[in-house]
């Protein structure tokens, strides 16, 4: 199945279940300069999510354009990039986790209307509570109807609770790992998850997002208006999954401009090649949102991004002007 395959299988399944196609916002965010590029789909549903009416209604479905450069210098390994489609659906004070996970789990297993992935390669996590919100025995509980209880791990807020920032709506979260690696992990006790992640031998395809507080200056300081559901599942490494892939360079996202760099360069060095293919990536996406190269915030972001595209480049031996022709 092709990545366009899924996008459109991604908006058909909620669609049918209520929710309003909305397009992808553009990279730069319109409300308010709190971050220099959207990095999540929930990002421009902040003021929805806050208890605002929504035009398109209580049930949203959309591909959102993100730009994350927080992890600049994991790019070149198997599941970094600093541009990403997110897929994502919303409910405002509608359904909650029940629903959420039900769907989650329909749309990545499906044959029909989903994926079609193998839920023996599914691990889940959940929320293991703490002073700010007690632990997710909901979602264990609805977790166990659909995967073995040996595969769903309780973990902290370091990694199962999600904020935009230090001020806005967050809560606690489900997150879900598809194994990656050739024949299949098998059942893993927590610990062994921990490391498989560790080594990217199962990563995370899909995060459900329970959002119900507030959040002020880094201190949760109370309940939202409404209960809501945000998730986000990674585009670039569904398609990986899908694809039976272990690393993102190598679903048909990629190997358009994989393959032409190739043209440019006989180096074995995948790191460099990721690397320059990712900026370049990045960059066009960040341009046509009418960006351009400048000494200070969005426009210094995408300079790095090009100088590093042309240091690694270098790397590769790539000819002076070899790298207008990736942007294509
Ligand atoms: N906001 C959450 C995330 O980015 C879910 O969409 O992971």
């Amino acid at each position: 199945m092709q990545s366009d395959e899924i996008r459109k299988r991604f908006l058909a399944f909620f669609e049918k279940r209520g929710h309003k196609i909305i397009p992808s916002a553009s990279l730069v965010p319109e409300n308010g300069p709190s971050v220099l590029f959207n990095t999540a789909g929930m990002q421009p549903l902040v003021p929805y999510l806050m208890g605002q009416k929504h035009p398109s209604g209580n049930r949203l479905v959309n591909v959102q354009k993100c730009v994350r450069t927080q992890d600049i210098d994991e790019v070149g390994d198997n599941t970094h990039d600093t541009f990403f489609e997110m897929m994502g659906n919303w409910s405002l004070g509608d359904y909650f986790k029940e629903d959420a996970i039900k769907w989650s789990f329909e749309f990545l297993t499906s044959k029909e209307e989903g994926l079609g992935l193998d839920k023996n390669r599914l691990y889940v996590t959940v929320f293991e509570g703490d002073e700010n919100s007690p632990k997710d025995t909901e979602a264990f509980e609805i977790w166990k109807n659909f995967v073995s209880e040996d595969r769903i791990y309780f973990m902290s807020a370091k990694s199962n609770w999600w904020s935009v920032g230090d001020n806005g709506p967050c809560g606690p979260d489900t997150e879900m790992f598809y194994d990656v690696t050739e024949k299949g992990l098998g059942d893993l006790t927590k610990e062994q998850y921990m490391e498989a992640d560790n080594k990217q031998q199962v990563v995370e395809i899909w995060n459900d997002v329970f959002m119900q507080y507030l959040k002020k200056d880094g201190k949760i300081v109370g309940r939202l208006p409404t209960q809501n559901v945000d998730t986000g599942s990674g585009l670039e490494r569904v398609v990986m999954a899908v694809q039976g892939k272990d690393n993102i360079f190598d679903t048909d996202l990629f190997t358009p401009i994989m393959g032409k760099i190739s043209e440019f360069t006989t180096s074995s060095n995948d790191r460099a090649k990721r690397i320059v293919a990712d900026h370049i990536r990045t960059s066009v996406f960040i341009m046509a949102d009418g960006v351009i190269p400048s000494g200070s915030g969005r426009g210094y972001i995408l300079r790095r991004l090009l100088r590093r595209a042309i240091r690694f480049s270098d790397v590769l031996g790539f000819k002076p002007g070899s790298l207008f022709w990736l942007a294509e």
